[in-house]
């Protein structure tokens, strides 16, 4: 629970914890965002309104909310913490923030991960080869988790097979946004061994620099963009960000497209409307329903006086459903044109440095499994929604009927 200024305590209340917001969370953030444009929570100032939710996310006033979600958590002193501190997670506006980005943003940049398309494509290739075709299976362990860390283990020359060990860490570091003081010891534990699994590797690579990610990487920090601590932080980084997030968004991308046969067909058909219908999907079920800020400067947001320290969740769940900014916004429609950007990947100084990357592996997923499989049946299916994110708990399917 987050203690706000007493002059704040007259906004709205949001309860995320309502059975409501458990069984139709999206709906019920339109019905908040249609009352209020600005309410609070136990989180703290929420804000519901797309054109102040965009605007916050770029506002120069307002920084990362991570070192607090550090200190509700109670990290002890130690190499995780250590990490946490020096990783770009930690840093606000400033010089340091963008001379870390910078090389990275540029690898991970829309044509940096074109050159590494074709060994996307081939990793996702290699993963949905092995899946089961003749009987119902899970997906989450056979398709979801394996993609995205068989990825990350190419970019850092690592083995295939070490794919399980890098989704099971991603999964519990990232229990950090679940705010509980409880998981810490985990994510500790996962912590020290993705340190020590990133060491390993980047001695490895060293000797041995190939065309991976980790060695454009490596070629950076001999170049001076990047220190040492810095490279290993940002290996580490991008395993925390990497896993959890993506495959979530592959089962959420799934789950919408697969189970309505018209458009499953149309993908089918012509593969070319596949980046629109993986918009459509990250609009409608966005993977991110919220991205944290923390007021730097005393500031005021939409009339609302806020002071410094006040934490800000820019709620993009309600954005992507509010009818003032999408028609129908309900409806589940690949053809939309002419709507805003959605938000999934937050935005500005802070936005999220897998997206071109991501983006890659849900498409090449779709666009395997619908040409394959255009009679893929979606069995059992059980989300779980956060006031942070959309989680796939389940997704059980058959490739082949
Ligand atoms: C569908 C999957 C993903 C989603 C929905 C997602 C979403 C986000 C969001 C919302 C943010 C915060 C942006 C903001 O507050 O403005 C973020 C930050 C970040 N993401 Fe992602 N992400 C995904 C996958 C990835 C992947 C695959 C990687 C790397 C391999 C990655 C790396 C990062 C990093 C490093 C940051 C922190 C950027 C910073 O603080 O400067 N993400 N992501």
């Amino acid at each position: 629970m987050t203690s706000l200024a007493p002059d704040l305590m007259h906004l709205p209340e949001l309860d995320f914890a309502s059975a409501a917001y458990a069984e139709r969370p999206f709906q019920v953030l339109a019905k908040w965002a249609q009352r209020w444009k600005i309410a609070r929570s136990a989180r703290g100032v929420e804000l519901l309104d797309y054109d102040l939710c965009r605007r916050a996310i770029i506002d120069r006033r307002l920084g990362t909310g991570h070192p607090k979600l550090m200190d509700v958590l109670g990290l002890p002193e130690g190499r995780p913490l250590d990490y946490k501190r020096n990783s770009i997670s930690f840093f606000n506006r400033g010089d340091r923030r963008r001379d870390l980005r910078r090389p990275m943003t540029k690898l991970m940049s829309e044509d940096g991960i074109a050159a590494f398309r074709s060994e996307i494509s081939g990793t996702v290739q290699r993963v949905i080869d092995a899946v089961p075709t003749d009987r119902p299976v899970d997906l989450i362990s056979t398709l979801c988790d394996p993609v995205p860390s068989a990825v990350y283990c190419y970019w850092i020359g690592a083995p295939f097979e070490d794919a399980e060990f890098v989704a099971r860490t991603s999964h519990t570091v990232q229990q950090v946004h679940t705010r509980n003081p409880d998981h810490t010891p985990a994510i500790v534990a996962a912590f020290e061994a993705l340190i020590d699994y990133a060491d390993k590797h980047i001695a490895a690579r060293r000797d041995n620099l190939s065309n991976d990610l980790l060695s454009d990487m490596i070629r950076a920090e001999q170049a001076g963009q990047l220190t040492e601590h810095d490279l290993r932080n940002w290996v580490i980084k991008l395993a925390e960000a990497n896993t959890d997030n993506s495959s979530h968004q592959i089962a959420l991308a799934v789950v919408e497209l697969a189970s309505r046969p018209d458009i499953w067909a149309r993908l089918h058909a012509d593969p070319s409307l596949i980046p629109q219908a993986v918009r459509e999907v990250m609009r409608y079920h966005p993977r991110t329903i919220s991205t944290s800020r923390e007021v730097l400067e005393d500031c005021e947001i939409g009339g609302v006086p806020l002071p410094a320290g006040t934490p800000i969740l820019a709620n993009i769940g309600a954005t992507h459903w509010d009818d003032r900014y999408y028609s129908e916004p309900d409806v589940f429609d690949i053809d939309r044109t002419d709507e805003p950007p959605h938000m999934n990947f937050g935005g500005g100084i802070f936005s999220c440095i897998g997206r071109f990357a991501v983006t890659a592996e849900v498409e090449d997923v779709i666009r395997l499994l619908s040409a394959r499989h255009p009679k893929l049946q979606i069995g059992e299916v059980e989300f779980d929604h956060s006031p942070m994110f959309s989680l796939v708990t389940k997704l059980i399917a058959q490739l082949d009927n």
